[in-house]
């Protein structure tokens, strides 16, 4: 028989009991003992009996639910704590990974969402969750903490680049309502990750290829719903899911994401094997983009899967390399510069790899992309070896 996680719902004041008590999971191996209200007799629980999780509900920002995680992840550092919130996690997210939450699940969620959330907090604790990961393409995440910053540009040339050097490659435009990758692109939205969810039943590689659009490069996208309205059924399990299958029949599966750290973000970064965070050379951009790091610190992401490009990167902006350092505490691994050429293209739906491949702006990307090939290059004989190991074992050795 499946063991049961043993789980206990602490209620802060201000939250909605029956909306919690509504996304709640009902049977199956999370047992939700009890819900308790009010984090003083939450914390009185939690001292007389054994808990194997703990889920924090509350309204929104909550210096009392700052305390009691801190309290819980303390006192058990090796027990999973999770956050439901019902209100605007805005402000709270990076606070709660800070006190050593494992999960922030901004509700409504079905209880089947928040039944995965939670188990998967679970075996991500334990320490099980990257064991099936090997053999998976990397699911490559493009992050920037503000709008603007450059995501799609990064998205759409690294994209292109991979490609042009023969991998295929899928990406995910996970920007749902004002999503342009296709438009960075020239494509039409023919189809999208909307007309995906009307299909109905479960997701696998062969039934995503018919929502795929393909560019002249090779690159092929799964675009963003073509009215932000559309973007309310595309839920988080069902995002997991595509990530699942693009990369079991893709090298690469790149992300383009919308500005900040939304609950679709966070999960994204669960799924990935690496990030690249887009940042701009200038000081207020340079805060952004270190903040940006830290909270993939605090959310146990290891660094050495983090890349940095720094976009606009021009001279003529009076920060220096050094200063740069100084602030993100680490080199970033490409510069791309300011160039004229880049809007010109985007306007004409041409990424700058092949409007361009000559300017300094595509080198760039082309360097990022040789970055990833190499480390999937590196990656492969280790697991093609040990899939190797059991076969070697049959042929005799020689005396
Ligand atoms: N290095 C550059 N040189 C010139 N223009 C640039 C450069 N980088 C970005 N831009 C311009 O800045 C705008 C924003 O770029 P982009 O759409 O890639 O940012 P984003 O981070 O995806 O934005 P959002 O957060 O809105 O999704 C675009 O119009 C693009 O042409
Ligand atoms: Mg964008």
């Amino acid at each position: 028989m499946a063991r049961t996680i043993k789980t206990l719902v602490a209620l802060d004041t201000g939250v909605s009991a029956a909306n919690v008590q509504s996304a709640l999971p009902v049977g199956g191996e999370i047992e939700v003992w009890g819900v308790v209200e009010g984090f003083d007799e939450a914390w009185r629980t939690l001292q007389e009996t054994t808990t194997d999780l703990v889920v924090v509900a509350c309204a929104g920002y909550s210096d009392r639910a700052l305390y009691f995680i801190e309290g819980a992840v303390r006192e058990t550092p090796t027990r999973p704590v999770v956050v439901l919130c019902d209100g605007s996690p805005n402000g709270f997210v990076r606070r709660v990974f800070e006190m050593g939450a494992d999960d922030i699940i901004a509700l409504p969620q079905t209880s089947e969402e928040v039944y995965f959330a939670l188990q998967k907090a679970v075996a991500r604790k334990q320490g099980a969750a990257v064991a099936s990961g090997a053999a998976l393409a990397p699911l490559i995440c493009v992050l920037g903490p503000k709008g603007g910053t450059g995501k799609t540009l990064t998205t759409s040339n690294l994209g292109v680049a991979l490609a042009q050097a023969g991998h295929r490659v899928a990406a995910v435009d996970l920007d749902l309502q004002f999503g342009d990758l296709g438009l960075a692109l020239g494509l039409t939205p023919e189809r999208t990750v909307f007309d995906l969810t009307k299909s109905g039943g479960s997701i696998d590689g062969e039934k995503l290829e018919a929502y795929l659009v393909e560019h002249d490069s090779g690159l092929r996208l799964l675009l963003a719903p073509s009215r932000p309205d559309q973007a309310g059924v595309i839920t988080v399990e069902l995002v997991r899911e595509i990530y699942a299958a693009l990369r079991t029949t893709h090298d690469f599966v790149l992300v383009d994401t919308p500005p900040g750290f939304t609950p679709e973000v966070i999960s994204s970064i669960d799924s990935s094997s690496d990030i690249v965070i887009v940042g701009m050379l200038d000081s207020l951009s340079l805060k952004n983009t270190k903040l940006g790091l830290e909270t993939l610190d605090l959310m146990g992401y290891d660094p050495s899967r983090v890349k940095v490009v720094l976009n606009r990167a021009d001279s003529r902006v009076g920060i220096t390399a050094d200063d740069v350092h100084a602030v993100l505490g680490r080199v970033p691994d490409v510069m791309v510069p300011s160039d004229r050429e880049i809007p010109r293209a985007l306007n004409a739906g041409a990424p700058i790899m092949m409007a361009k491949p000559d300017s300094d702006a595509a080198r760039a990307y082309a360097k990022l992309a040789k970055v990833f090939e190499r480390a999937a290059a590196e990656a492969k004989p280790q697991s093609e070896a040990k899939q190797r190991s059991p076969l070697r074992r049959l042929v005799p050795r020689r005396a």
